[in-house]
Parts: structure tokens; sequence; C-alpha cells
């Protein structure tokens, strides 16, 4: 069993996507252990409640000193006893000794092909917003390892979404977690428990 984390600050449709991927049998040899959230008031806490899936706030109102914070995140993740964190809309940059500590084993998605749109000030919303302003025809989304930088880890999986006539930011978000996030989060998981993701020379390769 693959005993994994998944770290979210918001609405968790892919953690959710997540709980139904294992629920339902399409990705094996997963355990979800821990649900680990930046924000109290994350509707995917009862996400994860409601899969019976135990769950940890570390919240920056808690920890007001970023260190205090960071430990605090840290102790959470080691507490888990996980295998493999999934950043599943988790908009905080990790420390650097988590990063450190769990590395090659931290992966994140992100909703854009990277490196288009990422790095720091790119989460959410605001990506599809640039690329709209970009008016780029093509966008979609990145499941990639975490390193110490923001964006810069080795690319797991990536796949494309059309951008349509018309489209707004919002319509555009949805597009691209129904059609990528939601299919591509749960596929790299599976191939990471299936152990055919292999680091080599700094790139990610799928065996
Ligand atoms: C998702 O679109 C995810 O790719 C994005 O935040 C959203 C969270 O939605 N993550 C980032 O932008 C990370 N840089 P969710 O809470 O419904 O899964």
């Amino acid at each position: 069993m693959l005993k994994t984390a998944v770290m979210v600050s918001g609405g968790g449709t892919n953690l959710q996507a997540i709980i139904d991927a294992v629920s339902e049998g399409r990705i094996k040899g997963v355990q979800i252990v821990r649900v680990i959230s930046n924000k109290k008031d994350a509707y995917a806490l009862q996400r994860a409640a409601k899969a019976g899936i135990g769950s940890t706030v570390v919240s920056r109102e808690d920890h007001p000193d970023r260190r205090e914070f960071d430990e605090a995140l840290l102790k959470a993740l080691d507490d888990s006893g996980a295998d493999l964190i999934v950043l599943a809309g988790f908009l905080v940059v990790l420390p650097a000794e988590v990063t450190r500590r769990y590395a090659g084993r931290i992966i994140n998605i992100h909703p854009s092909l990277i490196p288009s749109f990422c790095g720091e000030g790119f989460y959410g919303l605001k990506v599809h917003e640039e690329a709209l302003k970009r008016g780029v025809k093509v966008t979609g989304a990145t499941v990639h390892f975490v390193d110490e930088g923001c964006d810069t880890g080795p690319i797991i999986l990536q796949r494309a979404v059309s951008v349509e006539k018309g489209d707004t930011p919002e319509i555009l978000q949805r597009r691209v977690m129904e059609q990528a996030e939601w299919k591509i989060l749960p596929e790299a998981i599976e191939l990471i428990a299936e152990n055919r993701v292999v680091l080599k020379d700094g790139r990610a390769e799928i065996v």
C-alpha cells in the first residue's frame, strides 16, 4: 500500500478525484492516510470527512510565525506516516525542510502546460486569466515532482486542453479540471504506486 497524504487549500475537486479513483478501484495499492489543509474552512475538509479520511489543519492564523508554521507542516506530514505527498490545490510554497526530507516523494498538480504560466504568482484562476490574456489556443495541466523551486521539478504527466472562443477564466478552469487534472493526477499516483516513475538525470521517466 502506498500511504498517501493529500495537501489542500480550497474546494478539493482534485482530492475528490483521487478519493473516487481509489474507492472505485481505478487506482490500486493506494491508501489516503491523511488530508492536510492550511485553511480551516476549506471545503476539501468536508470531502475528507465524508470519505472517512482524517484531516489536520495547519493554518497561519494558528501559527503566525512562518518558522513555526513550517515546523507544524513538517510534523503533520511526519505524523501521517505518508510515503507520498500529493499537493492537490495546496497554495502554499512548501518549506525547504519538507521538500528535502521528502525529495522524490512529493507531487503537485498545476493547471497549465509547464513551463507556460507557472512559477510564483501563478495559481488557481490566475493561471487561466493569464492564458486567456496571452491568447494561447492550447493549455492543459501538469503533474510534476516538487523540488525546492516553484513548479520546477521533473514532469510526470501532462495533458493538453483546447481553449475555445468565448472562454472565461472560470469556464477554462472547469474544462482543464474535467479533461486533464482529474484524470492525470490519479493516473500519476497509480504510476508511482506501481513503481513505474523513475527519476533519471533530473527527469521523470515512465517505465
Ligand atoms: C486546481 O486547478 C489546481 O490545479 C490548482 O488549484 C486548483 C485547486 O482546485 N493548483 C495550483 O494552481 C497550484 N499552483 P481544487 O481544490 O478543486 O482541487
